[in-house]
């Protein structure tokens, strides 16, 4: 079977999905291949926190109904640690700036109804997909379908497949620059049937490690603890991972942690990484298929809504006018973000994860950022603005 598309998009993750939506509005027509079914895409437990900026173009371009509704604004988060929380007003250093609590399968869930609505084609549970011909003018993607192979040319090929998708690699060999940190640590992350014990986030450093209690509705809650990066799951039952938790997030005041049933769990590595230039011939790689940041900046999904904002401009252009000037502006605009994110994310984890070769030296200087961010003003807004995200470009 053969098919022609103006753009052909790998992966219907939130970066696949939202590029497909700001083209449409454009009237640029596009199609998007994904491996998983919609059900597994829509289900998947991630990202969890939206920048203002995030919600914003979610909301002008009509994509912002549920998320009115059911979104909750956060103007403040919690710095933990000894013992006493502190916190970091976050609308009150930023002049107004807040993020939103709304998970990431929310965000799938609205971009794939928007655009099945629109009549898009989506092809989820596609298999064996390949890329040719980016270095030329009409790149090709073949992919198998219900054991059918398909030929999909197309003008340009956004990679939006993730960390682990195949864009990357088709990238001819000596291209990319790759920039890469593996943290030492884990995180084991929980989903729970229960109401959250807090109102606004907590970031907690303890000396057992690092804790996190965020959380999904006034019903739901979702908490981290920082593990091992090869910590078996198994070795965790639902007890122990409350009793941690609590430990952690314990303070001096008799605050205490309501527990419940444990919907979902599961271990993330944390890692920093990045490739350079992020765009080759007609492909375009956008989202974690570029660079993954530590989820302790509660970014990644942010940095994708802003690369893909980008394309779309820069798409737009080209095919209004075959202006060529954006497109290849495209990785220089997304990576100026890309590593002031990966600054604050890595500063962020740093900070606040207990290390496994700690001497001490590293603690003192991690109690000594601490204080810092909570006693001094300037400290705390410069924390505030990035973490509400700075304005797009
Ligand atoms: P993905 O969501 O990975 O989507 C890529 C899609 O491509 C997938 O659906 C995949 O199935 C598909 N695919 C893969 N290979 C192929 C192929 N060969 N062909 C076709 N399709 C393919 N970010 C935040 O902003 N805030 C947070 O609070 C936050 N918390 C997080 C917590 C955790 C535990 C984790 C793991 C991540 C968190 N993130 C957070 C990061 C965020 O989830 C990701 O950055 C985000 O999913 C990136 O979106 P994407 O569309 O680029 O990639
Ligand atoms: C989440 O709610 O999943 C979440 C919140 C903050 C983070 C990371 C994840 O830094």
């Amino acid at each position: 079977m053969n098919t022609k598309t103006q753009v052909g998009i790998i992966g219907a993750g939130p970066a696949g999905l939202l590029l497909s939506h700001l083209l449409h509005l454009e009237g640029i027509d596009s199609v998007v291949l994904e491996t998983r079914s919609r059900k597994y895409v829509e289900e998947r437990v991630r990202a969890g926190v939206l920048e203002q900026g995030t919600v914003d173009l979610l909301c002008e371009t009509g994509l912002g109904d549920r998320l009115r509704r059911e979104g909750l604004v956060h103007r403040g988060i919690e710095l933990r640690f000894d013992g006493r929380g502190h916190r970091i007003a976050l609308s009150d250093l930023t002049g107004g700036r807040a993020i939103w609590i709304y998970g990431q399968k929310q965000v799938v869930k609205d971009l794939n109804k928007a655009r099945l609505a629109a009549g898009a084609t989506i092809h989820f549970e596609v298999n064996d997909v390949r890329l040719s011909g980016i270095d030329a003018t009409s790149p090709v993607i073949n992919y198998r379908k219900d054991d059918q192979e398909h030929i999909l040319t197309c003008d340009f090929i956004a990679g939006c497949d993730g960390f682990h998708g195949v864009s990357r690699d088709s990238i001819p060999s000596g291209i990319l620059r790759t920039y890469q940190h593996d943290y030492p640590f884990g995180w084991l992350g929980i989903l729970a049937a229960v109401a959250p014990s807090t109102e606004e986030l907590i970031y907690a450093s303890h000396d057992r490690g690092f804790a996190l209690h965020s959380l999904r509705s006034p019903e739901i809650s979702r908490l981290y603890i920082q593990v091992d990066p090869d910590e078996d799951i198994n070795e965790w039952p639902d007890d122990r991972i409350w009793q941690e938790l609590s430990i952690r997030l314990a303070t001096r005041d008799g605050w205490t942690l309501a527990d419940g049933p444990i919907l979902e769990k599961g271990i993330t590595s944390l890692r920093s990484f990045v490739v350079e230039p992020m765009q080759y011939g007609r492909l375009f790689l956008a989202g974690d298929a570029a660079h993954i940041v530590p989820a302790t900046g509660a970014k990644g999904l942010n940095l994708a809504v802003h690369d893909v904002r980008i394309l779309a401009e820069s798409l737009t252009a080209w095919f209004r006018t075959g202006a060529t000037e954006l497109l290849e502006q495209y990785s220089t605009r997304c990576l100026r973000r890309v590593w002031r994110v990966q600054d604050f994310s890595s500063f962020m984890s740093l900070m606040l994860h207990r290390f496994p070769d700690g001497d001490g030296f590293r603690s003192r200087l991690q109690r000594a950022q601490l204080e810092y961010v909570c006693s001094s003003e300037a400290a705390a807004r410069s924390l505030a603005e990035n973490y509400v995200g700075l304005p797009h470009v």
